[in-house]
């Protein structure tokens, strides 16, 4: 059988090496990085005969069949778009994009040539994420209709490279007003709300209280309303000094409740992530906290069974699973479950939550990027 060839965008498209090693009939065979200092360590990382280049467009006349961009995030949809219009598939990091008119571009692009486009949201193979999945579909919690989801790292020394520099997250992330980061929280959040679509935003903040000169808010929290009544509330800080806590959890329904522990890295002890459950929902009062990992039995059996080859990829194996799912829609020819649409969807908050910002936390609209598409018609199949 053919091999499937992926091309790599970006040094941080390494992070898909160890998984895309443990998946027969796949090789890397293209490595794109302007900085040829990096270059030079990422394919003697890749090894092999990895064909190296600079500029992304050359490495797209090779036979790759597929890219995985991980380049800054201004970089990412006019690289997507000159990778599908070259007939290759995409797998992006995070953020989609940096415009609103971009993630239109990017969809119609998607449309238009009939490629397949994976958004990397990694944080959705969490582990805990996956098992709150499982509850809610098994009924755990009822009906749900509240959640959170915070991403608080503090990143200020990252405005400059170690050279001194000015480095691409001082403009694109730290430079920005509003949330310019919110899939991290939305994604593993929406996947406990089936079905849903986020349809209005507003966003909220104490203004800039940083004395270093970052344009970016000290912390911006979104109120997500979706289609079927569902809220949320996202908060990023990326420039308050604090200890990291970048997966910070909780959804509520009428039976129960998550909270994920509350002190990431460096976990005070007992902090756990947490469910509370009651059988009825008129019950009030009585309940008590359990550990999540009491209803480890219910995780995925990817999960359960995870080889030690698959784990070593990172995240208890969620980094090998993403690149799995990516593999999966190429060989099957159809879209994956993290799609343009939800990529889209959820960079728009972040994108929209900047004039919110901006306008006394004023609601803004989330436009359904899939409203080109009639339904029934849905682009799922190439
Ligand atoms: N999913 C996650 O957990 C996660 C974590 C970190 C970063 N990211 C995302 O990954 C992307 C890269 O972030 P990073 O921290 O690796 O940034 P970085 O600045 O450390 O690295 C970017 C790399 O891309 C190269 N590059 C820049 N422009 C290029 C171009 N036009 N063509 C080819 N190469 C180019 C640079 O030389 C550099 O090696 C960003 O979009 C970021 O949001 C995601």
């Amino acid at each position: 059988m053919k091999k499937i060839r992926i091309g790599i965008a970006g040094t941080r498209g390494l992070s898909t090496i160890q998984g895309l090693r443990s998946i027969p009939d796949v090789e890397i065979t293209a490595m794109c990085d302007l900085d040829e200092g990096h270059l030079k360590d990422a394919s003697e990382r890749i090894g092999g005969d990895v064909k190296t280049f600079r500029v992304f467009d050359d490495m797209l006349e090779t036979d790759i069949d597929a890219v995985i961009i991980a380049t800054p995030m201004q970089c990412h949809v006019p690289q997507a778009i000159a990778a599908m219009e070259a007939g290759k598939h995409v797998m992006s990091e995070v953020t989609a994009g940096v415009t609103m008119d971009e993630l239109w571009w990017l969809c119609e692009t998607t449309e238009k040539y009939r490629r397949i486009y994976m958004y990397a949201e990694n944080y959705i193979y969490a582990p805990k994420v996956q098992l709150v999945r499982k509850l809610v579909e098994a009924g755990y919690f009822g009906e749900t209709y509240y959640a959170e989801g915070a991403y608080l790292h503090d990143i200020r020394d990252l405005a400059v490279y170690p050279d001194g520099k000015t480095s691409w997250r001082s403009y694109w992330q730290l430079g920005k007003r509003g949330n310019f980061y919110p899939t991290h929280s939305i994604g593993p959040v929406m996947q406990w709300f089936p079905g849903d679509r986020i349809t209005e935003i507003s966003t909220f903040s104490p203004g800039i209280r940083n004395s270093v000169g970052l344009r970016q808010d000290s912390g911006t929290t979104t109120m997500c309303r979706t289609e079927k009544g569902n809220l949320l509330s996202i908060r990023t800080d990326c420039v308050s000094p604090r200890p990291h806590n970048m997966d910070n959890y909780l959804l509520q329904g009428t039976k129960g409740i998550f909270q994920s522990s509350q002190y990431g890295k460096g976990n005070l002890a007992g902090d756990l992530d947490r469910v509370s459950f009651t059988d009825s929902e008129e019950k009030c009062g009585g309940m008590d906290w359990e550990d999540l990992m009491k209803y480890s039995d219910l995780l995925p059996d990817r999960y359960k069974n995870a080889t030690p080859e698959q784990r070593k990829a990172g995240h208890d194996g969620g980094d090998f699973f993403i690149v799995k799912d990516f593999i999966d829609a190429l060989k099957e020819e159809r879209q994956p479950e993290l799609d343009v649409y939800k990529a889209c969807e959820w960079t728009a908050v972040g994108l929209l939550s900047e004039l919110s910002v901006t306008n006394g936390g004023r609601t803004m609209e989330v436009p359904n990027f899939r409203k080109n598409t009639p339904v029934g018609e849905m682009f799922t199949k190439l």
